[in-house]
C-alpha cells in the first residue's frame, strides 16, 4: 500500500486573507487567515481518490468515516471515487460506508483517551478492506489506538486516509496511507474540523484566532 506524499504547507505560512475568499460572517472576527482554501481541498482530494482507486483496484472497499470531522472529507473523497468508477470502464471498486465516532478533545487540549460514542457493529469489518477517513492526525495517538481496537475485528487491510496530518514535536511518527496536506502546529477550522463543535460550517481551512477561542471555549459548570 503506498504511504503517498503529502503537500507541505511550511511553518512560515501566512495564509490568505479572509478579505479574499468568502466566509460566513458570523465567523469574520474569529479567524486568524486561511490556511487551505476549498478549491485546492477539492483538488487535493481528487487526487487522493485516484490514488487510493489505483491502489485498491478491484477490491470492494469499505469506508470507516469517523465522524464528525471527517465527514465532509468522505462525502467527497467517496464523491471522486465513484466519479472513477463510472468512467473506468475496466476498473471499478465497490464502496460500502460505516461510521463511527470517537471523542478525544475538549478545547484544544487533547485528553489522550479516546471513547467510541457511536457507530455500527464493527464485527462487520470482517475480511474487509478497510479504509479509515479521518480529518487530522495530531500526534498520532489516536489514530493508533483506533487501528489497534479495528484490528481486533480481523479486517483484510487497513489503510488510513486523512486529509490533514499536523507538525507536532509530541509525534508518535505515525503516518497515515493516504495524507492531503501536511501542516505547521495550529488549530484549524473548518471543512467539518472544529472547535467545540463550532466552525464545521466553513468551507476553507482556517488558523482560528484568540477572540474565536475564548468566544466559542467550553465553560465549565461547577460540579458538573
Ligand atoms: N483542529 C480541529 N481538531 C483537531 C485539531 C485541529 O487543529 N488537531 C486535532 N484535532
Ligand atoms: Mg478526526
Amino acid at each position: 500500500m503506498v504511504n503517498s506524499q503529502c503537500i507541505e504547507i511550511p511553518d512560515g505560512h501566512k495564509g490568505y486573507s479572509l478579505s479574499n475568499f468568502c466566509v460566513p460572517k458570523h465567523y469574520e472576527e474569529d479567524l486568524e487567515n486561511i490556511m487551505i482554501p476549498s478549491g485546492l481541498i477539492q483538488d487535493r482530494i481528487e487526487r487522493l481518490a485516484r490514488d487510493i482507486f489505483q491502489d485498491v483496484k478491484d477490491e470492494p472497499l469499505t469506508a470507516l468515516c469517523v465522524l464528525k470531522g471527517g465527514y465532509r472529507f468522505c462525502t467527497d473523497l467517496l464523491d471522486k471515487i465513484t466519479t472513477l468508477n463510472r468512467s473506468h470502464g475496466s476498473v471499478s471498486v465497490p464502496v460500502n460506508v460505516d461510521f463511527i465516532r470517537l471523542k478525544s478533545y475538549e478545547n484544544d487540549e487533547s485528553t489522550g483517551e479516546i471513547h467510541v460514542v457511536g457507530g455500527d457493529n464493527l464485527s462487520s469489518l470482517q475480511g474487509q478492506n478497510v479504509l479509515v477517513v479521518e480529518d487530522i492526525i495530531d500526534t498520532g495517538r489516536t489514530m493508533q489506538k483506533l487501528l489497534g481496537i479495528l484490528w481486533k475485528y480481523n479486517p483484510k487491510t487497513i489503510r488510513v486516509a486523512s486529509l490533514l496530518v499536523k507538525r507536532r514535536t509530541e509525534s508518535t511518527g505515525y503516518r497515515p496511507n493516504f495524507c492531503g496536506f501536511e501542516i505547521p502546529d495550529k488549530f484549524v477550522v473548518g471543512y467539518a474540523l472544529d472547535y467545540n463543535e463550532y466552525f464545521r460550517d466553513l468551507n476553507h481551512i482556517c488558523v482560528i484566532n484568540e477572540n474565536g477561542k475564548h468566544k466559542y471555549a467550553v465553560t465549565k459548570q461547577n460540579g458538573s
